[in-house]
């Protein structure tokens, strides 16, 4: 089959862990006989440089007209201190709205090979970690109305958090079908002690969780999730949460897994487009070094074959690579622990490669 791919590589480290992806990919098109026709556009930071925008027209063009969107990394210290609009992360938020990714996808699982990555005592992990977690991404705090203002105590800064009951159900359907094909449970995590958006959530996702009466829902403040997540992480399985609540726990669910530079991602929407990143960021401080770990890109390829283009079988193979690498000892420098075979970024993408249909 064919399938055209926009690829955005982006900032930082994000041309480095996409060019190790591509090739993945294009190797699992020769084995499996489909085509990958791959569109490069800018976004964030380097568009800024090259183009003046951090989203040009033509970016946002090519990824609608695609089958998928595969995402590097946006942003880096060069262009912080943009003002809020013209920040390079404000062109990721932009595309998710525009192509209506309103469902992001994190799955944070614990590779038994990178036990010793992970900072919580084996005690704790148990028998591993395999968290999901489903973030809402076009809606809560992130795009809300926000402002400035003169105030009576001088300046003041708004961002207001608002969901929709429409905007809370689908993505609770979306957590609840998720579960559904794991084991059966959610957590809906939120902060409906204090805030009004957030007893809307509960009430939402509760009216939802009547239509899957084979899923077992709990609910929990977000102070309380973020501290079980290290006490007892094996309570989880999907966690269905907001805007800017599953931003912070996608990000310790990472760690608690050994690494961020492990963990992909999905963002999707109504149909089966998607867009497909690591949850890391551009990492600037090791960008251009060789040091970076592509696998969560590469994972994120991996979804992107799953979800976007129904390819199990493609997929599972480069999940099966990836452990094979992970299981023969090589390591890049995040998840580096004693006599593994410490590997830069390239080597890496070269041993995923030639695990792959081999
Ligand atoms: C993420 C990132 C982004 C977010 C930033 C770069 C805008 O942290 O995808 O988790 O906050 O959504
Ligand atoms: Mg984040």
């Amino acid at each position: 089959m064919n399938f055209n791919i926009a690829v955005i590589p982006g900032d930082g480290i994000g041309p480095e862990v996409i060019m190790e992806t591509i090739q993945v990919l294009e190797k699992v098109g020769k084995i499996f006989n489909h085509k990958f026709a791959f569109t490069e556009v800018l976004a964030g930071g380097c568009a800024i440089d090259a183009q003046g925008e951090i989203l040009p027209e033509e970016t946002l063009d090519v990824c609608k007209e695609s089958d998928a969107v595969l995402l590097g990394a946006l942003g880096g210290p060069k262009w912080d201190n943009l003002p809020g609009e013209k920040r390079p992360e404000k062109a990721l938020l932009t595309l998710r709205k525009a192509l209506g990714l309103y469902a992001n996808i994190r799955p944070a699982i614990m590779y038994n090979e990178l036990k010793d990555a992970c900072p919580l005592k084996p005690e704790i992990i148990g028998d591993g970690i395999d968290i999901c977690v489903v973030r809402e991404l076009t809606g809560g705090i992130y795009f809300g109305e926000k402002g400035r203002k003169n105030g009576k105590m001088g300046e003041e800064a708004y961002d207001v958090k608002q969901y929709s009951e429409v905007e809370v159900e689908r993505i609770a359907k979306t957590a609840f079908e998720i579960a559904r094909k794991r084991n059966s449970r959610v957590t809906s995590v939120d902060k409906a002690n204090v805030l009004e958006s957030s007893r809307l959530w509960r009430s939402v996702v509760e009216k939802v969780a009547k239509d899957y009466p084979d899923v077992y829902l709990n609910h929990m403040y977000v102070d309380n999730a973020a501290m079980q997540l290290v006490r007892d992480p094996g309570q989880f399985d999907v966690i269905l949460t907001t805007n800017m609540f599953g931003d912070i726990l996608s990000d310790e669910a990472s760690m608690i897994t050994g690494s961020i530079g492990m963990l992909p991602s999905a963002s999707l929407g109504e149909d089966n487009k998607g867009m497909y990143e690591p949850i890391h960021g551009s990492a600037p401080d090791i960008a251009g070094q060789d040091k970076a770990n592509p696998i969560a890109t590469i994972l994120s390829a991996a979804m992107m074959l799953r979800y976007s283009f129904d390819l199990e079988e493609e997929a599972a193979a480069i999940e099966k690579a990836i452990s094979e690498v992970l299981k023969n000892n090589y390591r890049t420098g995040d998840i580096m622990s004693k006599d593994m075979k410490l590997v830069g970024t390239k080597e890496m993408g070269k041993l995923i490669l030639e695990q792959i249909g081999g």
